[in-house]
């Protein structure tokens, strides 16, 4: 599906994609369609971002309403929009402070930045093998994967890389100059892979005991991803900086950075900034998914991923090691003979899109409005295409 055709077509345009040549025409719901009428479920959500599917009504009419007063205003303004949402998520995670921003990266950029002022002085972050945490380069740094760091070095100064669910190795990295520990809860472009609740726990002793910073980079697998608002709260530990994007505004762009008082109070006026961060568009969008992942939804998404990832643990396939996640976040491993790359084509075949992760993993990211009938029939066609293999 990757053709030459479409490097004919967008020659203009970086090369630093490998697309698919599908020409969407619009969404609806868990659907996509192209422009000859096929009709697709989408169990990607653009990378888990439009978590509510396409054309929400709630969210698009908050939209709309708030294209119909202004656009952008910069930060130079107070924004009720911004207290607003900043207000819900502190009420619904412990944080005291909330920056906004336009993406994942920036979120963690300023994650960096937050700790270099609070280590005055101090300014090494452990992270975790495998770990994804953006392409700037403070984000790429922060990013336990050498393919992502060739051909852009030096990297920032200050990180080391320990394997993830080890709170032993995590011990042994510290040094005098370490500052902060960050780690997603659940790795999502490594692979699915999902910290274990003795891992949180540990690691914020770890923390307390050290004086560090404890960072969860809930990107990928907050905002109601797991059933939970972020996936750190199934373990009842608190982070001292947490960062979110992707999902909490269902595909426009924004990103947060939440923090105690304790960090945010060192950050002063002129410290961080960004001209569109925390555009009111995004902010709208932002309310309407807070209000829709209410109490119910988030049961409601715990229950889908459990039915869903019990149909998908049915699939009896030699080459099938392993399924897990938590809620929505999916990832169906390979023993190396079947690559999720050709796993995926094939879906797509059958106008279904998911994602891979890591060179092993099936990544799958159901939208939270699909159903029943949605799940029955990915798990039948992954069925069917593996026969194939
Ligand atoms: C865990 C995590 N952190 C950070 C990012 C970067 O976010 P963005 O692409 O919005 O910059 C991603 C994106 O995939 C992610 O999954």
């Amino acid at each position: 599906m990757q053709s030459e055709q479409n490097e004919q077509l967008t020659s203009h345009l970086l090369k630093n994609y490998a697309r698919y040549e599908i020409y969407f025409s619009h969404g609806e719901g868990a659907y996509l369609y192209d422009t000859n009428g096929n009709k697709y479920l989408d169990f990607l959500c653009g990378i888990a971002v439009t978590s509510f599917g396409h054309n929400h009504p709630v969210i698009k009419s908050a939209i709309k309403e708030q294209l119909d007063k202004f656009w952008h205003l910069s930060n130079l303004f107070v924004s009720s929009l911004q207290e607003d949402v900043a207000n819900t998520l502190a009420a619904r995670t412990g944080m005291e402070y909330v920056f906004f921003s336009n993406s994942g990266t920036e979120a963690n950029e300023a994650a960096i930045k937050f700790t270099r002022k609070w280590g005055n002085g101090r300014y090494g972050i452990i992270s975790t093998l495998k770990s994804f945490h953006g392409r700037t380069m403070g984000a790429v740094s922060a990013s336990g994967q050498e393919k992502l760091w060739k051909g852009f070095y030096p990297l920032l100064e200050g990180f080391s890389y320990v394997p993830y669910n080890d709170l032993e190795a995590i011990r042994a990295a510290i040094n005098g100059n370490t500052a902060a520990v960050i780690i997603e809860p659940i790795q999502g472009e490594g692979g699915i892979a999902v910290a274990s609740e003795e891992y949180l726990k540990g690691l914020r002793k770890i923390c307390d005991e050290h004086n560090l910073l404890l960072i969860f980079d809930e990107i990928q697998c907050g905002f109601g991803r797991t059933g939970k608002l972020f996936a750190h709260q199934w373990a009842g530990v608190k982070p001292d900086i947490l960062t979110s994007a992707k999902g909490i505004a269902n595909g426009l762009p924004l990103g947060a950075t939440l923090c105690t008082k304790a960090v945010g109070d060192l950050m002063t006026p002129g410290s961080h900034g960004t001209t569109f961060g925390g555009n009111p568009v995004a902010l709208a969008a932002s309310k309407a998914v807070l209000d829709l992942l209410n109490d119910d939804m988030l049961i409601n998404i715990r229950s889908n991923g459990e039915y869903f990832m019990g149909l998908l643990k049915d699939i009896k396939h030699k080459a099938i090691t392993e399924v897990r996640g938590k809620g929505l976040m999916i990832g169906v491993e390979f023993k190396n003979e079947v690559s999720p790359k050709d796993v995926l084509k094939k879906l797509m075949e059958h106008n279904i899109l998911s994602a891979t992760a890591g060179d092993t993993v099936l990544r799958i990211l159901p939208p939270f409005v699909a159903g029943k009938e949605e799940f029955h029939y990915y798990a039948k066609t992954l069925t069917e295409v593996l026969a194939e293999f």
